[in-house]
């Protein structure tokens, strides 16, 4: 039987576009429509949670969790340059108050992967005020709600924006092989993070805030030590260096990169298993990567996302359950990990892989956005309730 720290934050994670449903005032709506992007599915109603959104806050507490990491869609709020919704910034002020009346933390994102389409017309992280921008917004949307945040995180895996949408082109813009453009949005996506970090603390409530960023455990293989090193500068070095200040770090992660003297090694290993997302079954990232994030950092640590696409539940239990066992060792060795959030709470839209990958502790039926929680949801409430694993059985008794 593992305990977990008095205080441990459990908690379970979302993203505007993946959940609300007709976010069609941003670039990742137009980019779903294109059908030169590769994307299998457009979002549509997603889990239609802008209108349901009381139910998951509901299932969240239900389940016992002591936090709900949700984000805030920048086009809803600015749906034109300079122009602000009250009733968008009203809407998100009421989750964060249910969130606390249900006695659970609201984790904000402020930018979770999508840009209004006014911004992505002028470029994007490529237009020069894009930074300066996305402080403004910050700004006021913490004047609107910051005394009910719980804790901030301002963009979510700033460094997957420069790979996936200049490097493997699966994003917006959906620019290939550019590395000096995706250089240059790593730049901006930095300099972004800093002045909302500022614009933050400028504002009403005092919370922890920090940035969330994909990390990998990545691998030499023989004679891929350089390929590694360059893949971890670029990845994870340069994000992981810029947070000073910060009050925490936000570690996501999914799985291992192995790398070889021609670059990334693909496909996954013979014998390791592989997840809907094709990615190798490998929960020990988690601990790799919070080891890793606090060395380089010095910062607290919080596990802002982990989880697994699988049709098998039972999977999914495993999978969480690894991962927290690596979580447990480090707290063991003196790591200061604070907190864990399963991606994700619901089955939701996966980006340009559409609705085919489920990472939900609860399913949603895709006509009448009914919510199912699957049995991983149970157990993993059970965790939470009692702060501790294995006390408890896979079906949550
Ligand atoms: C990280 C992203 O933040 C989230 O949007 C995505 O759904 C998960 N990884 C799973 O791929």
């Amino acid at each position: 039987m593992l305990e977990f720290p008095e205080g441990f934050l459990w908690g379970t994670a979302t993203a505007a576009h993946q959940i609300e449903g007709g976010n069609f005032n941003n670039d990742w709506w137009d980019w779903e429509h294109n059908p030169d992007s590769g994307c299998v599915e457009p979002s549509g109603d997603a889990c239609d949670s802008f209108h349901r959104w009381r139910e998951d806050v509901d299932l969240v507490a239900d389940l016992g969790l002591g936090a709900y990491r949700f984000s805030l869609e920048w086009s809803r709020i600015e749906p034109a340059e300079g122009e602000w919704s009250i009733a968008a910034l009203d809407h998100y002020r009421r989750i964060c108050a249910a969130c606390h009346g249900r006695g659970i933390q609201p984790v904000v994102t402020f930018h979770h992967f999508t840009t209004p389409r006014w911004l992505a017309a002028r470029g994007g992280w490529e237009a020069p005020d894009a930074p300066e921008r996305f402080a403004r917004f910050v700004e006021r949307a913490t004047a609107h709600l910051g005394d009910l945040v719980g804790r901030a995180c301002t963009i979510n895996e700033p460094n997957v924006i420069g790979v996936m949408g200049y490097n493997l082109g699966a994003f917006p813009p959906g620019v290939k092989r550019d590395v000096s453009r995706q250089i240059a949005v790593n730049e901006a996506m930095v300099r972004s993070h800093r002045l909302a970090v500022d614009a933050l603390r400028s504002g009403p409530g005092t919370f922890p805030i920090g940035m969330t960023l994909s990390m990998a455990e990545l691998v030499a293989g023989e004679g891929g030590e350089e390929a590694r090193d360059a893949a971890q500068e670029i990845l994870e070095d340069s994000f992981l260096t810029a947070t000073g200040g910060d009050d925490f770090i936000g570690v996501q992660c999914y799985t291992r990169m192995r790398f070889g003297p021609k670059g990334r090694l693909l496909p996954p290993e013979e014998g390791v298993a592989v997840t809907q997302m094709g990615y190798e079954f490998w929960p020990q990232v988690v601990e790799h990567t919070v080891r890793r994030a606090a060395q380089v950092t010095g910062l607290p640590v919080l596990v802002t996302e982990n989880g697994i696409g699988t049709d098998d539940d039972t999977k999914r239990i495993e999978y969480v359950r690894e991962g927290l066992k690596g979580v447990h060792r480090c707290i063991g060795d003196g790591v200061d990990v604070r907190g864990y959030f399963a991606w994700s709470l619901l089955d939701n839209f996966e980006w340009a892989l559409g609705y085919g990958p489920t990472f939900g502790l609860v399913a949603v039926d895709r006509t009448t956005f009914e919510r199912r929680p699957k049995p991983s949801a149970f157990w993993f409430g059970k965790v939470a309730s009692t702060n501790t694993l294995e006390s408890v059985t896979s079906d949550g008794s």
